[in-house]
C-alpha cells in the first residue's frame, strides 16, 4: 500500500517525457466497456513487446486491480511511487492507495490529490504507451487529467445505442475543447460473435455518423459481444494466447496496431495552455 502524501498544487500541463504515448480510454458513460477495452488494448500492446502502463483513473469504480492482478506490489521509495506490475504491465489504481475495502466517498480534493500524485510522483519509467482508463462523466477527474497531462489522443468507447451515444458525444466535445484529438471510436458489443447466428445486432441499429462527424476520428471499429473474451480479461488472464483467441481479441489486436500506426504518424501534442481563452 502506498500512503497518501500531501502535495503542492501544480498548475499547467506536464509533458511526460519518458512516456511516448499517453492515450485516454473514455466514454463519459459507465458500463460501455471502457475498462475491458483499455485492458484489451494494453495487453495487445504488451504481447507485441511494447512497454505498457495502465492508470486506473476511475476512482469511483476501479477495475485495474481485478483486470491486472499485481505480481509486484506498488512501492514508495524516496518520495517516488513505483507502480504495481502485472504480467509486465505497470499499473496503478486508487485501490493501491489503501482504499480497497472501504466504500470511501471521494471528495474532489482527495480525487485531485490522488491524480496529482499519479501524474507527478509516480515513476512510470520508460513507457511506449500509458493507457488511462477514464471514469464516467466529465467531472473533476476528467478535467484534472486533461489540464495536467498532454494526451496524445483519446479512444472513445460507446455502445451502439442512443442512450450511450448522447453521453459519448458530450465527452467527445470536452476532449476536443481541451485540445485532445479523438483517434478512434469503438462501438462495443455491436454484434454477436456466435457462429450460426449471423451478425445479429444486440442494440438494434443507431446512426453513429453524428459522433464520427463530431469527433473526426480517423478510426472507427465495431467490436463483438464476446463473453469468452471478457471472462478471461475479468480473471486477469491474457486473452491473446493462441488457444484462446476469440473474435474480440482479434479485433482489439487490429485496433491496437492501427492506433499505434496512427499515433506514430501524429505530431507530439502541445502542452495544454495554462490560461483558458474567453469565448465572448
Ligand atoms: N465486448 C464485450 N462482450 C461481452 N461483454 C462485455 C464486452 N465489453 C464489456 N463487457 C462487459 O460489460 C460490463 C461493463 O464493462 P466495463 O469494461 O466494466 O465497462 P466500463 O469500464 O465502461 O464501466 C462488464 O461486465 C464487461 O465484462
Ligand atoms: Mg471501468
Amino acid at each position: 500500500m502506498v500512503p497518501f502524501m500531501p502535495l503542492p498544487i501544480v498548475t499547467g500541463a506536464a509533458q511526460a517525457p519518458k512516456i511516448k504515448k499517453l492515450v485516454a480510454v473514455a466514454a463519459g458513460k459507465g458500463g460501455v466497456g471502457k475498462s475491458t477495452v483499455c485492458a484489451g488494448l494494453a495487453r495487445a500492446g504488451a504481447v507485441r513487446g511494447l512497454k505498457v502502463g495502465v492508470l486506473d483513473a476511475d476512482v469511483y469504480g476501479p477495475s485495474v486491480p481485478i483486470l491486472f492482478p499485481a505480481d509486484v506490489p506498488p512501492k514508495l521509495e524516496q518520495g517516488k511511487i513505483s507502480p504495481a506490475v502485472s504480467a509486465g504491465i505497470k499499473v496503478l489504481s486508487v485501490t493501491h492507495f489503501g482504499f480497497a475495502e472501504t466504500a470511501t466517498a471521494f471528495r474532489a480534493p482527495v480525487v485531485n490529490m490522488f491524480l496529482q500524485q499519479c501524474i507527478h510522483q509516480v515513476d512510470w519509467g520508460e513507457l511506449d504507451v500509458l493507457f488511462v482508463d477514464f471514469p464516467p462523466g466529465v467531472g473533476d477527474v476528467h478535467l484534472c487529467l486533461l489540464q495536467e497531462w498532454a494526451f496524445s489522443g483519446v479512444v472513445l468507447v460507446t455502445l451502439p445505442n442512443r442512450i450511450s451515444l448522447s453521453d459519448v458525444e458530450k465527452a467527445c466535445l470536452s476532449f476536443l475543447d481541451m485540445g485532445v484529438p479523438v483517434c478512434c471510436v469503438l462501438e462495443n458489443m455491436a454484434f454477436t460473435s456466435h457462429e450460426g447466428e449471423g451478425n445479429a445486432s444486440l442494440f438494434g441499429s443507431v446512426a453513429i455518423k453524428p459522433l464520427l462527424e463530431l469527433s473526426k476520428a480517423p478510426l472507427n471499429k465495431k467490436l463483438p459481444f464476446d463473453p469468452k473474451f471478457t471472462a478471461l480479461i475479468d480473471q486477469g488472464d491474457n486473452p491473446y494466447m493462441q488457444s484462446r483467441l476469440t473474435p474480440m481479441a482479434a479485433h482489439l489486436q487490429t485496433v491496437e496496431k492501427e492506433l499505434f500506426d496512427l499515433l506514430d504518424a501524429a505530431p507530439v501534442p502541445d502542452v495544454y495552455p495554462m490560461l483558458l481563452e474567453w469565448k465572448l
